[in-house]
């Protein structure tokens, strides 16, 4: 098999694993489903709540200078006049007039043909705005239309001055926000990787204007920090392109994307750009309000600068999920075979939906392993599961990516000890309930 029959091989895996595992939904799947918008099950929504803890303690909580906001997804519709998403946000999109789909431009490999049905009766290309719409209030008219943001940084910006003036900031200082974004999206796909209803954990970072460089690189370093050192990615899963004088918007000093390399190719995971003074330039024109802040050093009064850190949730969990994924072969006591594939997600450990699982051997040992796994769950993210055999218990955790595993046997009974086996490597170590709560904090990203 090719290689990309491979990784596309990987990828039908891990969608199926996640709807049999309880990670993402199709929604609305009873109805057939809608295109671009997932659900996020039991232990999908755990790891997307890491994901959020991890980010806000990284970007929020860890720095004394950056605050955090949770706006509304419906802001004034003069917001998104004056971000321009109103006017230019969108995608050039052809209909087939032979099938009546409705195609990206820049996503067909041939622009002359119909990648559907391959006919060349094609509308002119237009533009399609990717704002979505609704209305505010009992009247359904122009004069009530609203619409859900499509990033959530312009309340931010919108914010700014209230921010600055209740937390008592001075630049440079940023304000970061976690929360829905929605884009009428002409062709979602790749699983979660484009879709209609999304979240995002974006951070922007006021300035002067002759230090936005530095705040610039500095972000850089912060972010790929991040992806290297706590979500573990390798150096062969990421990679940065920075934009050329070509694709940098005419206010932008610089741009990169991180991208991260799915099975379907290499896609962005966030974008670290410079805005200059752009939002708040444009939001000081739109609503009459200065956005000018005023430097005691300097005397001076200016708009400040802007570096922004933008990515999705959903991308990052689904780079996750890819990352982790992997297939090796695991001892089995079952007829016949010594050893058995098994499907493992090696999460790390800050962002396993499971940190820990307890699992007694026998039903009867439930109620002592029950009291242990209620102790342990006041500090980690745990689980206590009895039914089936041992082998099949640990087949499940690895599959749903618990790094650690605390089994409660007989001889718990007699030596107050319990064996903890490693996702990872499988191995297992005898330790004893008192020194547990050490032992797990101990393994790294368990606190
Ligand atoms: N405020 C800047 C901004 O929104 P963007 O590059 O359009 O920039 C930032 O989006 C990040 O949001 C992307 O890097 C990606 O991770 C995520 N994102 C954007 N569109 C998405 C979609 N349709 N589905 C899932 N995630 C999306």
């Amino acid at each position: 098999m090719s290689d990309s029959n491979v990784e596309r091989g990987v990828m039908e895996k891990l969608v199926s694993l996640c709807k049999r595992r309880g990670f993402i939904f199709h929604s609305s799947e009873i109805y057939g489903g809608i295109n671009g918008f997932w659900d996020y099950g039991p232990y999908g929504v755990a790891l997307k709540r890491a994901v959020e803890a991890l980010w806000w303690s990284e970007m929020v909580e860890g720095r004394d200078n950056v605050e955090g906001l949770d706006s509304t997804i419906i802001c004034h519709p003069r917001v998104w006049k004056a971000s321009g998403h109103l006017d230019k946000f969108g995608d050039m999109m052809t209909d087939c007039r032979a099938c009546k789909a409705r195609h990206r431009v820049d996503q067909m490999e041939d622009k002359t043909k119909c990648p559907n049905c391959g006919s060349s009766d094609l509308t002119e290309p237009r533009e399609f705005n990717l704002m979505m719409k609704t209305f505010v209030g009992p009247v359904f008219d122009e004069d009530h239309a609203a619409y859900l943001r499509a990033e959530t940084c312009q309340p931010i910006f919108v914010d700014f001055h209230l921010v600055r003036i209740t937390a008592r900031q001075k630049l440079p200082f940023g304000i970061a926000q976690i929360g829905k974004a929605f884009r009428n999206e002409i062709n979602p796909r790749n699983f979660t990787f484009r879709s209609r209803e999304f979240s995002q954990m974006e951070m922007e970072f006021f300035c002067k204007d002759g230090d936005s460089m530095e705040w610039f690189e500095y972000w850089r370093g912060e972010r790929l920090r991040y992806y290297r050192e706590l979500l573990e990615f390798g150096e062969d899963e990421l990679r940065v392109h920075d934009h050329g004088p070509g694709e940098l918007a005419h206010y932008a000093k610089a741009a990169l994307d991180i991208e991260f390399k799915f099975p379907f190719g290499w896609g962005e995971l966030e974008g670290v750009h410079h805005r200059g003074t752009w939002d708040l330039t444009r939001h000081q024109e739109f609503s009459g309000e200065s956005m000018e802040y005023f430097d005691q050093e300097t005397n001076s009064r200016f708009i400040p600068t802007c570096v922004e850190t933008s990515v999705g949730v959903d991308r990052t969990v689904l780079a996750l999920l890819c990352h982790a994924y992997d297939e090796d072969t695991a001892e089995t006591k079952k007829e016949g075979k010594r050893e058995e594939e098994r499907v493992v997600l090696r999460f790390p450990a800050a962002v396993a939906p499971v940190q820990v699982a307890v699992l007694p051997l026998s039903k009867k040992l439930a109620e002592p392993a029950e009291k242990l796994y209620k102790d342990i769950k006041r500090s980690f993210r745990s689980e206590f599961d009895i039914t089936g055999s041992i082998g099949k218990r640990y087949r499940r955790q690895d599959e749903i990516g618990t790094p650690v595993c605390v089994t409660f046997d007989f001889d718990s009974l007699e030596d107050g000890a319990v064996t903890l086996r490693d996702r990872d490597t499988m191995k297992q170590e005898r330790v004893s309930v008192d020194a547990l709560s050490d032992v797990l904090r101990g393994r790294a990203g368990l606190a």
